[in-house]
């Protein structure tokens, strides 16, 4: 293991402190079940305390007034710290969450320093218009942050999530309580030491880590709190929202997905059983844009299924922090059962499972799940209708494009899609007729800091990442007129 930091209070104006109780949970590592920190755990009175530290900070004019090439520098100073430390950064997320290191050093780090590079560009930019109004008036808009943004992100990529909405809502000048998963709680809050390190003002930037039903709802629930940016499941996604109407804060919902990946005839073949292993197994499936639905002609599907169940075969599991490791440890016992408890349901329904479909071990130890595939899976079946959020793809046979279109879109969710086809027009018209927030042509699971992500249907609304998404979600506009005749 290298060497790393591990912070276990809670962040808040730029100081550890304990839970007001003294209560703390555990965090392990699920490649090894073994305990790494006891966490402090906040309660209602924590969260009253950071959101009180924010609020302050949301109206100082330290920041407030804070002239944004400075705030831009800021951000571009964090950026710097996260690139300096993002050997240890990636250790510690790996260690948590049971993603390889590989993906967490090679993929997650460097796209967290770009988020907050992308995001420094934004902060001394962010600006109103003059309005060519009737009458006498002048009219010009401001631009405003909201005040305090709570976010509340999940354990499949601790630390880019939480990027992805704290980086947009601080250039636009808000004040941010970040509530991370209760199960990878520890990059965030050695995240938040960076910026207090590089010299962000006490109580931009709160860290305070809890379960979701008590530290999440009341970070929700508080009347101080202006907007809530929240990633995570949809069953949790509309108890936020919910619960947001009582106070009437703004809410942006990521939620999950059932991504369909399709193959069309005339697809690359080689390409895409690359692109449909890349879809579902990376992150070991626990990313909310998985191709979990791989729909495939049935003129190439013998040969597909032969193909994707081969290569995912060679998919084997290993210790995280080996980096040759490219299918980690789910990340805990619960969710390990979850994925198991799909296996079980999709053999009962009737599948064919082609690929793996087994608990196992590194070492002995550990949540592993060996890549699993499913064939001839029916439309209907839980296994092609719910999130699994783990290493099992179902493959779903289709008769031709329209076929595909059709079930792609039978789902109540929306995140993501792909299409493998030689056929630019077909290509074009597909992405034009799925109902996603992505559509990826001949490639699966890209992003960048500059493009927009988010949901249709029930995968949610609101996006991150881009900068007309970070204006729209965290700044308000406000309308001045001025008299012109006296
Ligand atoms: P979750 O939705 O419960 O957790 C996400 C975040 O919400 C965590 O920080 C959690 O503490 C918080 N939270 C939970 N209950 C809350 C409440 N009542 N009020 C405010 N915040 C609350 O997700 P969970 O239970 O960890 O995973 C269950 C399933 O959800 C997964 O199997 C997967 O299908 C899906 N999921 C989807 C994610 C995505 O990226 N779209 C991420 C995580 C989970
Ligand atoms: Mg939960």
């Amino acid at each position: 293991m290298l060497e790393h930091t591990i912070r276990n209070q809670m962040w808040i104006g730029n100081e550890w402190v304990d839970a007001a109780d003294g209560g703390t949970f555990a965090t392990t590592n699920p490649a090894t079940g073994e305990k790494i920190a006891d966490i402090a755990s906040a309660q209602t009175a924590d969260v009253d305390r950071a959101v009180a530290s924010s609020r302050e900070a949301a109206r100082s004019s330290g920041w407030r007034d804070m002239n944004p090439h400075k705030r831009s520098k800021l951000l571009w100073k964090l950026a710097d710290a996260i690139e300096a430390n993002a050997d240890e950064l990636a250790a510690l997320e790996t260690a948590d969450n049971g993603k390889p290191f590989f993906e967490s050093r090679k993929v997650d780090l460097p796209s967290v320093v770009e988020n907050f590079r992308y995001f420094a560009g934004l902060a001394d930019k962010v600006q109103g218009g003059t309005i060519p109004v009737a009458g006498p008036f002048f009219n010009y808009t401001l631009r405003e942050p909201i005040g305090v943004v709570g976010c509340i992100t999940p354990w499949n990529f601790p630390l880019s999530l939480a990027a992805w909405k704290i980086a947009p809502a601080l250039a636009c000048g808000n004040a941010v309580v970040l509530k991370p998963a209760e199960q990878t709680p520890l990059t965030a809050l050695r995240l938040a030491e960076l910026a207090g390190e590089v010299g962000f003002p006490p109580g931009v930037l709160n860290v305070i880590p809890g379960f979701g039903e008590t530290a999440g709802a009341a970070l929700v629930l508080h009347p101080d709190v202006d907007a809530i940016a929240f990633t995570g499941s949809t069953e949790v996604g509309k108890i936020v929202m919910r619960a947001a109407a009582e106070t009437l804060k703004k809410v942006s919902l990521e939620l999950g997905g059932k991504s369909p990946n399709i193959v069309l005839a005339d697809a690359d073949v080689k390409d895409a059983v690359r692109g449909a292993t890349t879809g579902i197994f990376y992150g070991k499936g626990e990313v909310c844009a998985a191709g979990s639905r791989v729909l495939v002609e049935r003129a190439i599907y013998d040969d597909f299924v032969t193909a994707f169940a081969e290569r995912a075969e060679k998919m084997t599991v290993g210790d995280p922090m080996n980096p040759d490791t490219r299918l980690g440890a789910i990340v805990s016992e619960e969710q390990l059962e979850r994925v198991m408890g799909y296996i079980e349901a999709g053999k009962q329904e009737g599948a064919r499972l082609v690929a793996g479909g087994e608990r196992t071990t590194v070492n002995g130890k550990g949540n592993f799940v060996t890549a699993t595939v499913f064939a001839d899976v029916d439309p209907q079946m839980r296994i092609a209708q719910e999130e699994i959020f783990g290493p099992v793809a179902a493959v779903i046979p289709v008769e031709d494009m329209a076929d595909a279109i059709e079930k792609a879109n039978q789902s109540s969710y929306g995140l993501a899609a792909g299409v493998w086809t030689r056929d630019v027009g077909k290509a074009h018209r597909v992405a034009k007729e799925l109902q996603a927030g992505t559509v990826w042509i001949n490639t699966y699971n890209q992003y960048d800091s500059a493009s927009p992500f988010g949901g249709y249907k029930q995968s949610g609304f609101g996006r991150d990442l881009g900068y007309e998404a970070a204006l729209e979600k965290y700044t308000q506009v406000k309308s001045v007129w001025v008299a012109m005749d006296r």
